[in-house]
């Protein structure tokens, strides 16, 4: 940890949401592999692009190539994977876009860690309205998921070729109380995102 270190002012959240005519948030997907997160969420953040509205999706496939590529998939990694993703998530949603993640995120604590962040205000503007975060639960059946395998990946763990995969050989942790729970199963892509934007109107985010 840095010391000697303070914040530096800088605008506040609401006259940044002002300028730019739009809130900051994130929607944060998780789900199995396969569980078709990322598939809903590049088709929500088209949606929301198409309504004229910033919006960036971060994936984990993506991001293990660049900026977390020193990660692989152990508890410790994961819990640092995580932590990264929702403090970039936050400075998107800070800038006023909509930040949507799809991660598996298997655990708990690091989904919990990740919303007390967004939550959290910073000493040069206390009185910042906290970000919204709102946890979209990606349901599937394992069966189902394992079934679709479109990489491959449940084969090869089953065959002991990939250590510790989610839902295989690794936990996958649901949550208790999300947002949004999605069957991705007995939903279309578009009434996923259909149903995930009358959330975000209902709460007034679109605004
Ligand atoms: S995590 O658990 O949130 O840190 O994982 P994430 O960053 O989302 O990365 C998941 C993608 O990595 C591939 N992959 C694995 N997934 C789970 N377990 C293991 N061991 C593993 N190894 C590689 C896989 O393609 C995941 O992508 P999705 O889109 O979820 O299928």
């Amino acid at each position: 940890m840095a010391t000697n270190i303070t914040w530096h002012p800088s605008l506040s959240r609401s006259e940044r949401n002002t300028y730019r005519k739009q809130r900051g948030f994130t929607i944060w997907f998780t789900g199995l592999s396969a569980s078709g997160k990322s598939t809903i969420a590049t088709a929500l953040e088209q949606h929301l692009l198409h309504l004229g509205l910033a919006a960036y999706r971060l994936d984990g496939d993506n991001v293990r190539f660049g900026l977390n590529k020193d990660l692989g998939f152990s508890e410790k990694d994961r819990n640092e994977n995580i932590r990264r993703i929702a403090e970039v998530a936050k400075l998107f949603a800070d800038s006023s876009t909509i930040a949507i993640t799809s991660f598996i995120s298997p655990y708990r604590k690091d989904r919990q860690v990740a919303r007390e962040l967004h939550a959290a205000t910073n000493a040069a503007h206390p009185d910042d309205e906290p970000l919204a975060f709102i946890e979209v639960f990606v349901d599937i059946p394992i069966e189902v998921a394992e079934q679709r395998d479109p990489k491959g990946l449940y084969k090869k763990a089953r065959e002991g070729k990939i250590p510790e995969f989610t839902g295989i050989s690794a936990p996958y942790e649901e949550p208790e109380n999300p947002e949004i729970r999605i069957r991705s199963d007995q939903k279309s892509v578009e009434e996923s995102v259909v149903e995930i934007l009358e959330y975000l109107n209902s709460k007034g985010l679109l605004k």
